[in-house]
């Protein structure tokens, strides 16, 4: 088991430079079994979650050859198989965008159920009715989600998205690349890695229009060849730097960023007294003074983003008055209440809204980072914390954040990732 130990209390001072997002990346690189030539993708960043996904690439015949940490170069002309094992794909969540992407080049894709985050009923019923308003027959059958396009291939047609869903909407947008005619999706989502997909697609020799707005066309092309692409920024690795900053007090530079991506939250962290100024590529974020109350309110972009949530909420447990949040998203999203709780939080929590009353200091304590972006609050929460924060199943965190430790350490923060023997933890809660 690896924890994060984190000595808090240090304000944070220098500059974090933001990796590639991991929300696009883990869409484009399933979309280069598209690609009928070499794809190189820049600027993925180095997370457990690409790793599993360039191993799906390689286990389905892929030729994946790495060039540096951050670029790989991928050949799908030798590509066969068209089934996922379940042992890879039920590890996370973004393993849908393999029937996607095998449904729309080989006409076939069979893929166990995904994994990923627990925030709540997480089903995939929107992906399945646009794969099957394209014309593919769709089974799910001991575990694992089949498709099957027709004899003639996939045709072109109006879907409409009963919820703004991004995995849906970038699915389909896999599915149809090749197919007859147009396919137009409305109520798409219109996150930037919905769009980061279409210029991908694009910059491939596809046709994709309107990523961005809520209506996408796709018009079916014969083929997609080789090229360079690089994906964009993080804006929640951006984001939850922000919300350290705010936290623990501090002035970092936020480089490499598309400042645009980051209004949402931006927003939020000035109603709060923060300091945000862009300057080119990049957000200089300072606090000094205290932190002030305010309310949030989950949305599709360009809302302020769920995977957001518990990282601000960090903040304004530290705020003057009471805030409140409301979860509009996922059923599921407030677990990491109860961690913070254990740090001296006042939180009370009802269904999707949590009520927070601002406290002057939280004290540090042993917590379990229950999902991703939980782990991630946890660490924020450490580092403004009073003594020693102890995060456990630090793996959830590594899914998403490429070189955290070294990231924070950089800036002042004083956390160190360290192994320890499994019977040694005991606030696991497991059952
Ligand atoms: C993506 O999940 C992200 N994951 C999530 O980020 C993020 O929280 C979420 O979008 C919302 O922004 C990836 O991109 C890999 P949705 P996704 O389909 O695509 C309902 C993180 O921390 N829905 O937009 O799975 C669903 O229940 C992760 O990085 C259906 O009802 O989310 C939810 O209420 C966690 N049927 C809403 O739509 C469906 O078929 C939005 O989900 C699909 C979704």
């Amino acid at each position: 088991m690896l924890k994060y130990v984190i000595r808090g209390g240090n304000p944070l001072h220098g500059e974090i430079n933001i990796s590639g997002a991991k929300n696009a990346a883990v869409a484009i690189i399933p979309a280069a079994l598209l690609v009928d030539g070499v794809c190189r993708l820049e600027n993925i960043p180095q997370i457990s979650d690409v790793t599993l996904i360039l191993r799906i690439l390689d286990e389905l015949g892929a030729s994946v050859r790495v060039i540096n940490r951050n670029t790989v170069e991928i050949d799908s002309s030798k590509v066969r198989r068209t089934c996922v094992s379940h042992e890879l794909s039920r590890q996370f969540r973004a393993s849908y965008y393999f029937i996607g992407a095998l449904l729309g080049r080989f006409g076939s894709g069979q893929v166990s159920m995904p994994g990923g985050c627990n925030l709540g009923a997480r089903p995939i019923d929107l992906h399945i009715k646009g794969f099957e308003a394209l014309g593919a027959e769709v089974e799910v059958k001991n575990g694992y989600v089949l498709a099957k396009a027709p004899e003639d291939g996939l045709t072109g047609t109006y879907i409409y998205m009963d919820q703004s869903s991004v995995g849906a909407t970038m699915n389909v947008m896999l599915a149809s690349v090749f197919a007859k005619g147009t396919t137009i999706i409305e109520n798409a989502a219109k996150e930037p890695h919905v769009v980061d997909l279409a210029n991908f697609i694009n910059a491939m020799g596809g046709n994709v229009m309107g990523a961005g707005t809520d209506i996408i066309k796709i018009k079916g092309v014969k083929s997609l060849v080789g090229g360079t692409y690089s994906i964009i920024p993080d804006q929640i690795e951006a984001g939850t730097y922000m919300a350290a900053v705010a936290a623990a007090g501090g002035c970092v530079r936020i480089k490499n960023i598309i400042p645009k991506h980051m209004d949402c939250i931006t927003a939020k962290l000035l109603e709060m007294g923060v300091s945000v100024v862009e300057d080119g590529d990049d957000l200089i974020v300072s606090r000094t003074g205290p932190l002030k109350h305010t309310n949030i309110k989950t949305l599709p972009y360009p809302g302020f983003p769920t995977d957001m949530q518990s990282q601000v909420a960090v903040c304004l447990c530290l705020a003057d008055g009471v805030s409140m949040v409301t979860e509009g998203i996922w059923e599921n999203r407030f677990r990491y209440c109860d961690e913070l709780k254990r740090m001296g939080a006042k939180i009370q929590v009802d269904g999707k809204v949590a009520v927070f009353e601002g406290v002057s200091k939280l004290t540090g304590a042993p917590v379990r980072a229950w999902d991703l972006r939980a782990g991630a609050a946890m660490v924020v929460a450490g580092l403004a914390a009073e003594g020693v924060t102890e995060v456990d199943h630090t793996h959830h965190v590594e899914r998403g954040y490429e070189d955290l430790v070294t990231k924070l350490r950089n800036v002042g923060a004083d956390i160190q990732l360290v192994e320890e023997p499994d019977d040694v933890v005991c606030h696991d809660n497991v059952g």
